[in-house]
């Protein structure tokens, strides 16, 4: 199965400029599982390799496994109050002018990026500062802007889909899949009329109970949708034990209360048959749909069934997020866990990203996380950003 840094050939079909930045992201993350500097004066600005931007709260699905949105998410409750938060473009742009030096790898989702009133300004001022933009959309609104998305030279769009139509719309609304598709074929004809090799167009699909036996039907549909990429999401999941670790943890350690970890305590990966599922990813990897597909995490095949039922069992430790990552929230704060934005960092409308990522409390979350069992906390067991970028254990 394939790793991550095959979205480097990918691109390298697009852009040598653009595949040489891609390398050059997946060349810091290694440096930051090599050389994981916990030493007060290093400069962690310089070593950043990756920016998420959750660019708003605000969204028009309500798919049943989010962390946001979903059965437990942290947004239904207090969505209209955060929403009035999200920060203007001119604050996102003087952000891009302090990180644009570093040439690198962007990614924006939210919430749905296509809800945030300047998304295109937005992307446009970020690739005339020679950033790599990608963003993730579930694809509803994309259809109308694929003309100025392909002009304006975004890198990727990755669309987020779970099954073939029946069955992602149980999980993420009626209509949705329709719609998702007219904005993925949007961007194929654009590019087609333009002569533009980008954006690199992905599908990404999240692995729940609801649509494992299902993927195969949404791998041959793909097929027609001209896809470079194609990511298979074995999915954030927790349970009540491991919440009630991180909270004891992340008190203990870092005097924080955090509220974003139950939110993926969903049962969405209860009774998956880790077999059958590698079996069905197995088929899809060996049928040669056109386009790269890629499983995270890659998983040894006898220990799937170990991702689903035993949540507690390590598969990726050490996670380097915190050496070369940063998550900016629609709010200005900065994180370093995309997912869990507990523990903040500091504030890009009160100080620089620099200040932040070198300052005292993104010191001392390293020092933490460094001194911790593994590289990690309890709550990084499942974690999306582990499972992208940690360090394989042994046999899984
Ligand atoms: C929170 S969404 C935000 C962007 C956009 N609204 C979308 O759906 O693509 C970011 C990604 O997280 C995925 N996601 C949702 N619930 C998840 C879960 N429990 N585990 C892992 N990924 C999840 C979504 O499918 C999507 O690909
Ligand atoms: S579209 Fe994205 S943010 Fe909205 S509910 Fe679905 S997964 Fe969550």
């Amino acid at each position: 199965m394939k790793q991550n840094t095959s979205l480097v050939p990918v691109m390298l079909g697009k852009n040598f400029g653009l595949a040489a930045k891609v390398a050059n992201t997946f060349f810091k993350i290694g440096q930051a599982h090599l050389f994981p500097k916990v030493n007060s004066g290093a400069d962690h600005f310089k070593r950043l390799a990756l920016v998420y931007f959750k660019l708003t709260g605000a969204c028009n699905l309500r798919c049943v496994m989010c962390g946001q949105y979903g059965d437990k998410g942290v947004m239904n409750s207090c969505a209209a109050e955060e929403n009035k938060k999200t920060l203007p473009l001119e604050t996102w742009k003087k952000f891009i002018d302090d990180i644009a030096p570093l040439k690198l790898t962007t990614y924006i989702w939210g919430g749905e990026p296509f809800l945030y009133p300047d998304l295109l300004p937005l992307c446009k001022y970020m690739v005339q500062k020679g950033l790599v933009v990608s963003v993730n959309t579930n694809g509803t609104l994309m259809e109308r802007f694929a003309e100025q998305i392909v002009r304006d030279k975004w890198a990727a769009v990755f669309v987020s889909l779970d099954a073939f139509r029946d069955v992602n719309d149980e999980l993420r609304g009626k209509g949705v899949y329709d719609k998702a598709i007219a904005g993925i074929k949007a961007i194929d004809r654009e590019k087609k009329k333009q002569k533009a090799k980008y954006p690199a167009l992905g599908i990404v699909t999240v692995v729940t109970n609801k649509n494992y036996l299902y993927l195969d039907e949404l791998a041959q549909a793909s097929r027609e949708y001209n896809l470079d990429i194609h990511i298979y999401n074995l999915g954030t999941y927790t349970n009540s034990s491991i919440v009630a670790a991180q909270k004891k943890f992340m008190k203990e350690k870092l005097d924080t209360d955090i509220d974003c970890l139950e939110a993926y305590n969903t049962g969405y990966n209860l009774g998956i048959d880790g077999k059958k599922l590698h079996s069905i990813l197995g088929n899809v990897q060996n049928k040669n749909y056109g386009h790269t597909i890629l499983t995270v995490p890659t998983l040894n095949p006898e220990k799937t069934h170990t991702y689903y039922a035993e949540l507690e069992t390590p598969v990726r430790s050490r996670c380097p997020v915190p050496w070369c990552q940063a998550n900016v929230n629609y709010n200005g704060d900065v994180h370093f866990c995309a997912d869990y934005p507990d523990y903040i960092l500091g504030n890009i409308k009160e100080q620089s990203i620099k200040d932040i990522v070198n300052g005292e409390r993104a010191n001392l979350f390293r020092k933490t996380l460094h001194e911790s069992k593994d590289g990690m906390a309890p709550g990084c067991l499942r974690c999306y950003q582990n499972m992208l970028f940690g360090k394989k254990v042994k046999g899984y």
